[in-house]
């Protein structure tokens, strides 16, 4: 029987990295998938090919709608839709293969199929042609990630009626795509599809868009959106959907309990992802798991299960590959006796629009909602020459601290490169670095980054390139 120090089912952002953390510090590590390659949700049907085909949507509408302005004519513009899910698809082999030579070099064991925990260190591991193994480890770690939720009152059907695993690969630009959620894949590929000449119409059931962010960003992105093209009707839930001949009939009710109907050719539920952990450990060995459906873990991710481990999407907290990442390494450290940690109120948030937002930290509503003393610090990127240079002074950002202690807080930024701007921000508040820390230390000019730099000095009313309030 195969032995190791420690196994990881599950090869997404948190059991890669995870493996990857315990094969340097010299356990000796197995990692199982049922997927052919590693990389999860997120390098297969997630973050990474949604990047790709936003950039080149991205450049699709730069053609259609911005060129002119920076003196290009084309005179024709025709997209390549079969080339640009090549490029996609080249993107993730590219990286899937990357992760296989990393798991090589770090001696790390690839195990393929479906693994069972079945008692404590101990696991079946049932491969493709169905022959079974039985392996045993000192310590397993369930890293099996999540699923697009659905909806009680929809059937998918994955043809019309899909999730985003098959919205990255339509093989035709759908005439009229419904959305149901506003949420980070609601309208990351609402863009992509909307971009590409789709009629996008986007159902929200709360209030707002992309609600985890303040209100003042969250406004501006619709606007934003709306200028490319989507719609939006908030504070409206689907009651139904019905195909026929390939078309969807979508019913749904506004707040207001107003009637509305809609038809599409695809219909996109965004309505989150549900903790995917089924068969993953068996049923005799009483899993404990919290009323919201995660695997229930102590602070140092320990199951209730003895030498079970539970890190990333199954467990409490934000679904990022990122999150799931950090507490890979936290996880495995904490095992060899060191002091991994992660830090919670410091993982930034982004969703890759255009405009891009990007937040970690405190939020204004929050602070509001809790009572907690805030003071903030406001920069519109129009007053930013690099944002005018780039074309791109659409936004703004907004830094938060603490009255008294000058302490950040939080930090959120709407506009071009929000993605990467947030980084800084993010480093300040791991620091527990003050906004002043961050108005006084140097920018490269003209970068974006001053916008930062700027709105930190705003907490005290003392930015350079806007007047005084
Ligand atoms: P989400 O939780 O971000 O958003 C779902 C939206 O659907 C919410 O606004 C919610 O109010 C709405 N909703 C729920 N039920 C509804 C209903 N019946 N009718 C209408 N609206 C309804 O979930 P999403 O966008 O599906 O993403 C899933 C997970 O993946 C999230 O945790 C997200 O953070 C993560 N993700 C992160 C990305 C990023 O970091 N850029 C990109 C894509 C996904």
């Amino acid at each position: 029987m195969a032995s190791f120090d420690l196994i990881f089912l599950g090869g997404g952002p948190a059991g890669y990295t995870g493996a990857i953390r315990a094969a340097q510090l010299g356990l000796n590590t197995a990692i199982i998938d049922k997927r052919e390659v590693l990389g999860g949700t997120c390098l297969n049907i997630g973050c990474i090919p949604s990047k790709a085909l936003l950039v080149s949507s991205d450049h699709v509408h730069f053609a259609h709608h911005q060129a002119a302005r920076h003196g290009l004519k084309f005179e024709q513009i025709a997209v390549d839709l079969n080339q640009m899910m090549k490029r996609k698809e080249e993107v993730v082999r590219q990286l899937t293969q990357g992760l296989e030579f990393l798991m090589k070099k770090n001696k790390i064991t690839r195990l393929s199929g479906v693994g069972q925990v079945v008692g404590p260190g101990k696991v079946i591991l049932t491969k493709k042609d169905g022959s079974q193994e039985e392996l045993q480890a000192k310590h397993v770690v369930l890293a099996t990630g999540s699923v697009p939720a659905e909806l009680p009152e929809i059937v998918i059907d994955r043809e019309v009626v899909v999730t985003s695993d098959e919205a990255l690969s339509f093989d035709k630009v759908p005439a009229d795509l419904l959305v149901i959620g506003a949420g980070a894949i609601g309208l990351e590929l609402g863009s992509v599809w909307s971009r590409l000449g789709s009629n996008v119409t986007v159902i929200e059931f709360l209030p707002r868009i992309a609600a985890t962010f303040d209100p003042d960003l969250t406004q501006a992105l619709q606007k934003g959106l709306e200028a490319e093209g989507l719609n939006f009707h908030l504070d409206t839930s689907v009651t139904g959907v019905r195909v026929d001949q390939g078309r969807a009939s979508v019913e749904a009710v506004s707040k207001g309990r107003q009637k509305l109907a809609f038809a599409a050719d695809k219909v996109l539920v965004a309505v989150g992802r549900r903790p995917f952990f089924d068969n993953a450990v068996a049923k005799d060995l009483g899993l404990k798991v919290t009323d919201r459906g995660r695997v229930a873990t102590d602070s140092l991710y320990r199951t209730s299960v003895p030498g079970l481990y539970a890190i990333g999407d199954i467990i409490d907290g934000p679904m990022l590959a990122h999150k799931g990442e950090d507490e890979g390494v936290a996880c495995i450290e904490r095992i060899a006796g060191k002091a991994g940690h992660v830090n919670y109120e410091a993982i930034p948030n982004v969703i890759y629009t255009n405009p891009e937002v990007a937040g970690a930290g405190l939020t204004e509503e929050l602070a509001k909602q809790n009572g907690i003393p805030i003071r903030v610090g406001k920069f519109p990127f129009a007053a930013n020459g690099r944002a005018l240079a780039n074309d791109q002074s659409q936004g703004f950002a907004k830094i938060l601290a603490d009255p008294k202690t000058d302490k950040l807080l939080g930090a959120q930024i709407i506009g071009f490169g929000a993605s990467e701007l947030i980084a800084e921000a993010v480093t300040v508040l791991e620091f527990g670095g003050s906004a002043e820390d961050l108005g006084r230390t140097v920018h490269a000019h003209p970068t974006m980054s001053e916008a930062l730099k700027e709105a930190a000095l705003g907490v005290h009313n003392q930015a350079f390139s806007i007047p005084p309030r």
